[in-house]
C-alpha cells in the first residue's frame, strides 16, 4: 500500500529531536524555529514530559470516557489555575479541529440556530463546520459547503452589527492570532466589541487559541492582550507537546447534558499526562517569560534586515514579511541552513513558531542564517 499522496514533502528525514533541535538520518543537527506547525510548545523530548509519559504507559494506556480518570480532573485544575480561567470547565478532545468542531456544535445547541461568522483569512481545521468556517474554498468538499457560514473582514463591528440582525446565528468564531491566514489580528477595541455584540444578541463567542494559546503569544491566550473573556476557547497544539490533544474551555453559562458531546480517545490517560507535564513545564522554566524576553530580543534584532517589509504577530507566534516570495528562503534555510521556518498563505511570508524554550543565541544563529542567504 502507498501513502494517499495529500503532503507536498521535503526531502529530509528526522529520527531525533531534543529541545530546539533535531537531527535527521545522517546526524545533521537542524534548528527548529516551527515546531512542526507550532506543537512542540516545551521542546522536543522534555525530560521529564518523557519520563511522565513512560511511567503512565507502564501503569495503563487508556480507558474509555465511562470511568473515573483523575487526570483530567487534574489538567482541567491545572490549566484553568495557570491559564486564569478558571471559571471554565474543560472537554477533551483529540485536535484542533475537533476542538473547534465541538465549539460550534455547542454553540449551535445553546442558541438553537446555525449560522457561524468567521473571518476573512480564517483557518480553524479540516473537519465539517470547523472546515466550512475557514476561509478557503479549495478544502471545502460540497458537503461541507451545506453549512451557513460568512466571512467577513477583520476589524469592521459595522459589518457583525449587519450580520446579526437576522437573529440566526449561532457562534462568531476568530483566532486570537490568525496562524495560517498570516498573523493578521482582531485589534483591542474590535476583540471586545465583538463580545459585547455577541452578548447582546445571545451569540457565543469561540476564541480559536489552537495556534495562539499556551503561551506563545506572550500570555497564556492571545486574547488575554485585549481584556476580553470568550464564550469558549479551543486548544491543541502546544497543549500536548506533539502528543495529540485538544481541548474546548467552555464557560459556565453554557450548561452540560450527558451525551451532548463525546469521544472515544479524547482525554485518554496518556494525552492527559503529555498535557498535565506541558503545563507543569511551562510554570517551572517560566516560559512564558521567554517567549517575551526572546521575542523583544528578536524584534529588536532582526530590524537588521532592511528587506524585511513588516514583522507581524505576537511573542513567539510571528511572520517576517518579505516584498518576495519566500518558498526559496525557506528551502535554503534548510539544505544550506539546517533551520525549520514555516510559510503562510501570505507567499511573502516566514512564518515562525519554535518551541517556548528558545534561547537568544538560537535567534542569532536564524537572523545571521537569513543574512547571509538575502
Ligand atoms: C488556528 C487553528 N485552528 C485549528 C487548527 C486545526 O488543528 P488540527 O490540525 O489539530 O485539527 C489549526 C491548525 O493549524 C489552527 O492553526
Amino acid at each position: 500500500m502507498n501513502l494517499f499522496n495529500v503532503y507536498p514533502l521535503y526531502n529530509v528525514t528526522p529520527v531525533k529531536a531534543k529541545g530546539c533541535h533535531l537531527w535527521d538520518k545522517d546526524n545533521q543537527k537542524y534548528l527548529d524555529l516551527y515546531g512542526g506547525h507550532g506543537v512542540i510548545s516545551i521542546g522536543h523530548t522534555h525530560i521529564d514530559y518523557v519520563a511522565k509519559l513512560k511511567s503512565q504507559i507502564d501503569k495503563m494506556g487508556f480507558y474509555s470516557n465511562s470511568i473515573q480518570n483523575p487526570l483530567q480532573v487534574e489538567l482541567a485544575q491545572k490549566l484553568g489555575v495557570i491559564s486564569n480561567c478558571e471559571n471554565y470547565n474543560l472537554f477533551l478532545c483529540n485536535s484542533g479541529a475537533e476542538a473547534n468542531e465541538n465549539a460550534l456544535k455547542l454553540a449551535s445547541f445553546k442558541t438553537g440556530k446555525k449560522k457561524i461568522i468567521a473571518f476573512k483569512n480564517s483557518f480553524h481545521g479540516r473537519t465539517s463546520a470547523a472546515v466550512a468556517a475557514t476561509d478557503n474554498l479549495n478544502i471545502n468538499a460540497p458537503l461541507n459547503q451545506q453549512q451557513e457560514v460568512v466571512f467577513l473582514p477583520l476589524n469592521n463591528i459595522e459589518l457583525v452589527r449587519q450580520e446579526l440582525q437576522n437573529n440566526d446565528v449561532c457562534a462568531v468564531i476568530i483566532e486570537g492570532i490568525q496562524g495560517v491566514g498570516g498573523l493578521d489580528e482582531g485589534t483591542t477595541i474590535f476583540f471586545q466589541e465583538l463580545q459585547s455584540i455577541c452578548n447582546d444578541n445571545n451569540v457565543v463567542f469561540i476564541v480559536d487559541e489552537i495556534q495562539s494559546g499556551y503561551g506563545r503569544s506572550g500570555k497564556f491566550f492571545a486574547f488575554q492582550h485585549h481584556n476580553i473573556q470568550p464564550d469558549i476557547i479551543t486548544v491543541a497544539k502546544g497543549m500536548g507537546n506533539g502528543f495529540p490533544i485538544g481541548g474546548v474551555l467552555i464557560s459556565e453559562n453554557i450548561e452540560a447534558k450527558y451525551g451532548m458531546l463525546g469521544t472515544t480517545f479524547g482525554g485518554n490517560h496518556l494525552a492527559c499526562v503529555a498535557a498535565i507535564s506541558v503545563l507543569n513545564v511551562i510554570e517551572k522554566e517560566d516560559l512564558i517569560t521567554n517567549v517575551n524576553e526572546v521575542s523583544a530580543y528578536f524584534l529588536d534584532k532582526i530590524k537588521q534586515i532592511p528587506q524585511i517589509k513588516k514583522v507581524k504577530g505576537k511573542g513567539l507566534m510571528l511572520g517576517i514579511e518579505f516584498d518576495f516570495e519566500v518558498s526559496e528562503i525557506r528551502k535554503k534555510l534548510i539544505f544550506e541552513k539546517y533551520i525549520f521556518t514555516g510559510g503562510a498563505s501570505n507567499k511573502n511570508l516566514l512564518r515562525i513558531l519554535p518551541p517556548l524554550s528558545v534561547t537568544k543565541q538560537n535567534m542569532d544563529t536564524f537572523i545571521k542564517a537569513l543574512k547571509e542567504l538575502i
